[in-house]
């Protein structure tokens, strides 16, 4: 069973094409990427790998502060938003982790490594992806960590933050702990923006966990960071190694996150991308999509019989999805789609479409 999309070496050898040939729609990375800055400043960033990296993060926490308003006492860097999940349960100890399904296999999978007792809720009705506000209001208890994956993987879902932040504050008060997992939300129209960050920055037990991986295309890389108070970034820096953000990945995030043409032109693209998607996917009777807010969508076929059929005749063309089967609450009738470039997505709409009836 598939744990995580991006296999893409696996895809390769499968499929017998070459990596770059590949159309991986199974993991959710921006075409656009990496920024074009990031290449020569790797290149130049070569012979500092003899040098151990500075773990600190001063450069990187100081772009990354300048980019988001918040101060640099805020923010903790880690080896993607992977390590992030794992230092706040390393870190904050909590009685129970509580995870909204379907969800990202890692909060689970770190709390199973922590000896963490895991609490699982749904936030899918069969048709919609909600945030069970009224349930965690009698479930959460002092002690516990809650996961909020907003944009919501693998739904593509987003809520208006007023529908749900009050919540997060009384639990906060309450003594629980908010980890708001936002790997997607740099893909959010910019015009709308959905985060949490500023107020992870200033109030008592409210995290938010960002990834640069997905919208600067460095999965290779690794990098994501923390947002929260001063002080519990202090603590949670105690329970992460010191080094695990080598030297090549702070440089290429800082040069990312710098570049603010390259985040306009990924909104550029997306805009587009969601246009085509109305017209193309959304339109179509032979499969049900569930709308989305950031650059991949989920998609239910019929019956899974047909989902695993169609999968399996993708793989021939080198074109991989991402079945579903494994998260909680949906089955193998559900595939997870990235959207990737015009020409890249028009291949696999045709594809998907000449194998359907
Ligand atoms: C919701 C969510 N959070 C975190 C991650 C991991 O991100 P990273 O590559 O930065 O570790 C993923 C990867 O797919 C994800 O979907």
């Amino acid at each position: 069973m598939m744990e995580h999309g991006g296999r893409i070496y696996h895809y390769a050898e499968l499929s017998q094409f070459a990596v770059k040939d590949v159309i991986d729609c199974s993991a959710n990375i921006n075409p656009l990427g990496p920024p074009p800055g990031v290449r020569d400043a790797l290149d130049a960033a070569l012979d500092a790998v003899r040098y151990y990296p500075d773990s600190d993060h001063e450069e990187i926490r100081r772009v990354l502060s300048d980019r988001f308003t918040i101060d640099q006492d805020t923010i903790l860097c880690a080896n993607g938003a992977t390590e992030c999940i794992e230092v706040l349960i390393k870190g904050l100890r909590p009685n129970r982790c509580v995870v909204l399904e379907p969800a990202f296999s890692e909060y689970a999978a770190a709390a199973y490594r922590l000896s963490c007792p895991v609490v699982r809720l749904s936030l899918f009705d069969g048709e919609r992806f909600v945030l069970p506000i009224a349930q965690l209001d009698q479930v959460l208890l002092q002690g516990d960590l809650l996961f909020i994956n907003h944009p919501h993987n693998p739904s593509g879902t987003s809520w208006p933050l007023q529908s749900w932040i009050e919540a997060v504050f009384t639990w906060a008060k309450r003594g629980v702990s908010i980890a708001v997992d936002e790997s997607f939300a740099d893909f959010l129209p910019q015009e709308d923006p959905r985060t949490v960050m500023q107020h992870a920055a200033c109030v008592q037990n409210v995290f938010v966990i960002r990834s640069a991986t997905k919208i600067f295309s460095i999965p290779g890389l690794r990098f994501g960071f923390l947002v929260g108070t001063p002080e519990k970034m202090a603590l949670l820096k105690a329970y992460r190694d010191p080094w695990s953000v080598n030297h090549l990945a702070q440089v290429a995030a800082r040069v990312a996150y710098e570049d603010l043409r390259f985040t306009l032109a990924t909104a550029v693209w997306l805009k587009q991308v969601h246009h085509d998607w109305q017209n193309s996917w959304a339109v179509d009777a032979r499969w049900h999509v569930f709308p989305t807010s950031v650059n991949f969508f989920l998609l239910r076929f019929s019956c899974a019989k047909e989902s695993q059929r169609i999968q399996g005749e993708l793989m021939k063309e080198g074109i991989y999805l991402r079945p579903c089967g494994n998260f909680q609450g949906l089955g193998d009738e559900y595939v997870r789609i990235a959207l990737l470039s015009k020409t890249q997505n028009e291949r696999v709409f045709q594809a998907v479409s000449a194998l359907t009836f």
